[in-house]
């Protein structure tokens, strides 16, 4: 089983380097679940049904989301027919939506668990209790269990990583929109990241316009977000994991930019 996951995808750059390089993942990769993070994609807060959409059209599998999730307010429109949606398992039990989904690829199926971490984000239920939860709801079904962690701070995540290690497939790390070089199997078996990084503008800050965000540190003032113009920029990991056992045998980071050509 090979899973292809895209990290944040940050507004319409995001959107066209997913439209423009998913083909091509594709076809070097051949992934049997494509997984990306959505939370960014509608200008960089949170994801409308068209874009969701789109995703699925693309050969998407599941969306993930993170603290953006509710950004956009459609979502609350379409988040009970966006099934292949999930949003952080571990925000108030009565939230709409849900944080595990299970798919179905080349006869085999996948667990794939939405959490968020507690360090520098808004409150929540403990993640690593939910884990627990919903790894063992996924056990009945599968042992192939991949896991989207949304925080940031990276000592959480590896926490995490470590936590969880042998117990699921993968414990990947989205949020930062900086992708880290620690890609790695921890040592029973689960394939970690502590961050996928972002897709979308390159030269913006996090795929923010860099001006406003300067502003903001130079100042203390608000500033608008706007997405950034310019360069683009794809981040993502394609993880190799034993059907029968569902430990991961391989990870894979990629990064596409015009500093780290992927494809020449
Ligand atoms: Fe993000
Ligand atoms: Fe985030």
């Amino acid at each position: 089983m090979k899973i292809l996951f895209v990290g944040d995808v940050f507004g319409s750059p995001g959107r066209q380097m997913v439209k423009e390089y998913l083909p091509k993942l594709k076809t070097k990769y051949n992934p049997h679940v494509v997984i990306i993070n959505g939370e960014n994609a509608a200008h960089g807060k949170g994801i409308t049904e068209k874009i969701y959409q789109q995703f699925i059209d693309s050969g998407a599998h599941v969306i993930t989301m993170g603290n953006h999730t509710w950004d956009n307010r459609e979502i609350f429109e379409f988040i009970d027919r966006a099934h292949q949606m999930i949003r952080p398992a571990n925000f108030p039990e009565d939230n709409p939506g849900k944080g595990m989904v299970f798919v179905t690829s080349a006869g085999k199926e996948v667990a794939v668990i939405n959490l968020q971490g507690r360090a520098f984000l808004p409150p929540t239920d403990c993640p690593f209790k939910k884990a627990d939860e919903l790894i063992k709801e996924a056990k009945k079904r599968t042992s192939i269990i991949f896991v989207d962690f949304h925080g940031e701070a990276t000592s959480e995540k590896q926490a995490m990583g470590w936590y969880l290690d042998g117990r699921v497939s993968a414990v990947v790390g989205t949020h930062t929109h900086v992708q880290t070089a620690d890609e790695r199997i921890l040592d029973k078996g689960t394939a970690y990241i502590s961050d996928v990084g972002m897709t979308g503008p390159y030269d913006g800050i996090l795929g923010v316009n860099r001006e406003m965000i300067m502003k903001r540190f130079l100042t203390n003032l608000p500033v608008r977000h706007d997405v950034a113009d310019g360069r683009t920029q794809l981040s993502a990991v394609v993880i190799d994991i034993d059907d029968k056992t569902g430990k991961a045998k391989k990870i894979e980071r990629i990064l596409i930019n015009d500093d780290h050509m992927f494809f020449e």
